[in-house]
């Protein structure tokens, strides 16, 4: 990706404790007014940078930013989030990333918000996303598999998500199929739509919500949600949790499209939640009460009831 002039201060700035502006104006072939200049557009948007007039600027601390260079900085893959798309404010991820796809953008495309204000979740449900508190992010996928497949990239961005929080210290499990938990509250929820043309995937949009730094929830959802920092009492920077899950995402989305859902489900059983636990389960048709035993090699669930063991491909946890 090429770098802004702004982008390029930071990525020199974070190099050393200090940096004269006359060395800054040469390595960037601009003026010291120019890069004085940038440094107060940097210090709006939120990044703390001292100066004074014998040693320069100091980038003393980042702040909590959601920007691609904030994001690049912890960024190892090859190609999921080498172009990302980020915005103040968005109705939802989920359509400027369906946009993208359309006009051929590169796989690996993200789009982030800092305020998402009308979030879409699993079954027609709303996502609630405070301003600057969570993440909400839609990353676009291209994978050549058949297309009764793509439903099980919510289990493998499942899996990479719950890996990567776990990094963190935090102790998540996975409820089926797309709800992360802690401490039996969903801190994380994922949604994946998919564009076809004629029989074949052209595109799968994986939007991603991620309850980072909310202390509160609305009436209705208080009970159940909850977030990283409410749960673990540390800190956290939200690009390097958008990073952290990319970095294991490309690699977990690789050994999908080369050895297939089935290489998944023993790490997806050590994640789950409620494992040999009784559960119910909701079907459009029915309910049915039973043991969870835990998915197999297509990502359907297997729950233990009285009549044996019965697979369902879609239905929804009850708890
Ligand atoms: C769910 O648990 O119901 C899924 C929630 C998915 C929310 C994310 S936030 C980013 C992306 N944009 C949306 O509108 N939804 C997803």
């Amino acid at each position: 990706m090429a770098h802004s002039v702004r982008e390029q201060i930071l990525i020199a700035l974070r190099q050393r404790t200090w940096y004269s502006g006359q060395e800054l104006a040469e390595t960037l072939n601009i003026s010291r007014t120019a890069i004085w200049k940038h440094m107060q557009t940097l210090k709006e948007e939120g990044y703390q940078i001292i100066s004074n007039k014998k040693q320069g600027y100091q980038l003393v601390d980042e702040g909590d930013l959601l920007t691609p260079i904030a994001i690049e900085q912890w960024l190892t893959t090859a190609r999921l989030g080498r172009h990302i798309l980020h915005f103040e404010e968005l109705d939802t991820t989920q359509r400027i990333a369906h946009e993208q796809a359309q006009q051929q953008a590169q796989e690996g495309t993200l789009v982030v918000c800092d305020h998402q204000t009308n979030g879409r979740g699993q079954l027609g449900r709303t996502w609630h996303e405070a301003k600057n508190e969570g993440i909400a992010m839609s990353l676009l996928v291209r994978p050549d598999v058949p297309m009764h497949q793509a439903g099980q990239l919510t289990l493998v961005a499942g899996i990479a998500l719950a890996q990567s929080l776990r990094t963190f210290d935090v102790p998540v499990t996975i409820k089926w199929p797309n709800d992360i938990l802690i401490n039996g509250r969903k801190v994380a929820g994922i949604l994946t739509e998919m564009q076809t043309e004629a029989d074949r995937i052209s595109s799968v949009i994986i939007g991603i919500g991620i309850n980072v730094h909310h202390e509160q929830f609305p009436e209705g959802i208080k009970d159940r949600a909850t977030s990283l920092v409410r749960e673990s009492g540390r800190t956290f920077r939200r690009a390097e949790v958008v990073a952290t899950f990319l970095n294991r995402f490309e690699q977990l989305y690789t050994q999908w499209l080369e050895l297939g859902f089935g290489s998944f489900v023993s790490e997806w059983e050590t994640l789950a939640d409620r494992l040999h636990e009784r559960v119910t389960l909701r079907t459009r048709q029915m309910t049915a009460s039973g043991t969870l035993l835990g998915i197999d090699e297509t990502g359907t669930i297997r729950i233990e009831t009285e009549t044996g063991e019965t697979r369902f491909h879609s239905a929804e946890l009850i708890y």
